[in-house]
This record gives C-alpha cells, structure tokens and sequence, in this order.
C-alpha cells in the first residue's frame, strides 16, 4: 500500500498531517524514510495512528532517522531506569511498573515537559526529531499541544524580526527547572546543565525555511541584560504560540508523532496522576550546531 501523507486541520494546512499505508514495525524501504523525510520537511508534525511496536521496533524505526541520543536529560539516575537508555520515559511509571506518586520528584521535574520546549535545545547539538509512541494514555486530558515556529516568524513584524536576527541565546535545564521552582541538583545533573549557546532565528538544514528557535530552556541572549532576554523571550514565546499557530494532539492508544524539534515548540498538556499515561520517545541526534544555521 503506498503511503497516504493527509493533512490533518485545514487551518494548518502545512503543519501537521496524518500518515497511512505504512507499517513502522517492519523494515522500511529507502523509498519509505524518504518519503517519511519528505513529509517532515513539509508538515513538522506527523501522526501515524495504530502502530503497535515493541521498543526494539520504535528504536529500529527511529535510527532509519539519524543516530539516536541516549535519555540523559530526565530526573532518572541510570540504575533507576525502567527503560533502556535510548528511550525517553515520559511516563508516570516506577522502574517496578508501579505508578508513581504525584509528589516525587521524578514527577515534579518531568512536569517540566509542560512549559513551551524544544526537546535537546539544552545539548549543544541539538535534537533533530523527537519519536513519541503511546503506550497507555488516561481516560481523560494528557494532550500535546505543537506551535510552529516557521509560520510564527513569519508572522512577526519585520522590526521584531531584525530584533532578533544574529541574536545567540543559551539554554540550560538549569532556566525551565528554575521556573518551576528547582534550585537544587545533584553534581551529575549540574554538570549536564552547563549552558549552551543556540541561534534566536534558524534556517532549517534541509528546506531552509526559517523558523524561531525558542524553548523554555532559553534564558538569557548574548549581550542583553537578563530581564530583558526574559521579556523578550516571553513575548516572543506568546506570540509564537497563538492558537493560529497550534496543534493539540488527543492521543489514541499506539499513535505514534513525530516532530521536527527545528521547527516547531510542544508542550504536554497534564492529567490526573491517578491515572497512567505510558508514552515513550526517542530523539533523533542533531549533527550541527543551531548557530551554524542562522540566517545571514
Ligand atoms: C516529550 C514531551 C509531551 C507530552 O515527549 O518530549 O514533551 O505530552 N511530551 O508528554
Ligand atoms: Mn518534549
């Protein structure tokens, strides 16, 4: 069966579309990631519903995509794992199954995944694609929202939009933890929140289209006092995630999304911790820096 790519909301014409016609369990033809790749370059968010797929097929299917980063950004410490380290446990589950409780801090700091990001803007390279499967989601809420960032700056005026160009801003954990209260980490968590320098504005590495790189990781922008990056950052981060540039995904059991982290922030919505809500993720590695990127 050939691959039907069909855009999902006609107000978002060119963002977010559904996949058929494939099965991403299986092998998949050079002609099938092609064409895959090629949806991602037009529609940065894409749905393939009911695919049932063991870990090792999510992982097999995603490296199709580029190498893989490892889960290291998570509150998790290795031996507290449930799963293995090339998939994001973005679940509410204990390493045993059990669920776990709303006040731990696995929990608190996974509600991180709530405040507008880009997945990885706090690495260096940052991530390419972000591979999200649905395991078990709760009766009711636990959406993902998507903005995008190339239809968000085009929509800036071109006086923001000069503002912004060749800025360099620098993200770290340190900035979208501190938001929701933490202030202290342990030594291995420090040393991973190290700030990195990433371009304000980018073009993307394979249409070239331009797109604003924001994520709650972003706090400060080279050379500008801090409350005023802030400011900035946040006026920006409304304006790009107005309801005309927004895309909230109601999960089905085994739908599985991929989004292109380059131009697009998401953001999970919440639900009840009563419930159990298992999705899993890979993330597909960047191999160059965002400031390589930037728009001359
Ligand atoms: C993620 C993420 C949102 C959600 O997997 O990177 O931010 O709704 N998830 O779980
Ligand atoms: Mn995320």
């Amino acid at each position: 069966m050939p691959l039907k790519v069909i855009p999902f909301n006609p107000k978002l014409i060119d963002f977010v579309a559904k996949v058929e016609g494939i099965s991403l369990g299986e092998p998949l033809a050079v002609k099938s990631v092609e064409a895959i790749f090629n949806a991602l370059d037009r529609f940065a968010v894409l749905v393939f519903p009911n695919q049932v797929l063991t870990d090792e097929q999510h992982i097999r299917f995603s490296r199709y995509f580029g190498d893989l980063e490892l889960a290291t950004g998570d509150y998790m410490k290795q031996d507290d794992r449930r799963l293995q380290m090339e998939l994001n446990d973005i679940s509410n589950l204990d390493r045993k199954g059990g669920k776990i409780e709303a006040a731990d801090v696995k929990r608190l700091f996974s509600l991180g995944n709530m405040l507008w990001h880009s997945d990885s803007s706090f690495k260096a390279i940052p991530a390419q694609y972000s591979i999200l499967s649905a395991k078990i989601i709760p009766t009711t809420e636990g959406d993902t929202e998507f903005a995008d960032m190339r239809a968000a700056w085009k929509a800036l005026d071109e006086k923001t939009q000069q503002k912004c160009l060749g800025q360099v801003t620098l993200h770290s954990q340190l900035y979208s933890r501190g938001e929701l209260g933490f202030t202290e980490f342990r030594e291995d968590q420090q040393e991973a929140m190290v700030p990195v320098r990433q371009a304000l504005v980018r073009s993307h590495p394979r249409t070239k289209k331009i797109s604003l790189y924001l994520s709650a990781h972003a706090g400060m922008i080279e050379g500008w006092t801090i409350p005023e990056a802030r400011i900035f950052l946040k006026r920006l981060s409304e304006h790009a995630t107005q309801r005309e540039f927004v895309y909230r995904h109601k999960w089905r059991v085994n739908d599985l999304v991929i989004w292109d982290n380059q131009a697009t922030m998401h953001r999970a919505m919440g639900f009840d911790n009563k419930q159990v809500r298992d999705m899993r993720r890979t993330t597909i590695a960047g191999n160059i820096s965002s400031l390589k990127d930037m728009p001359s």
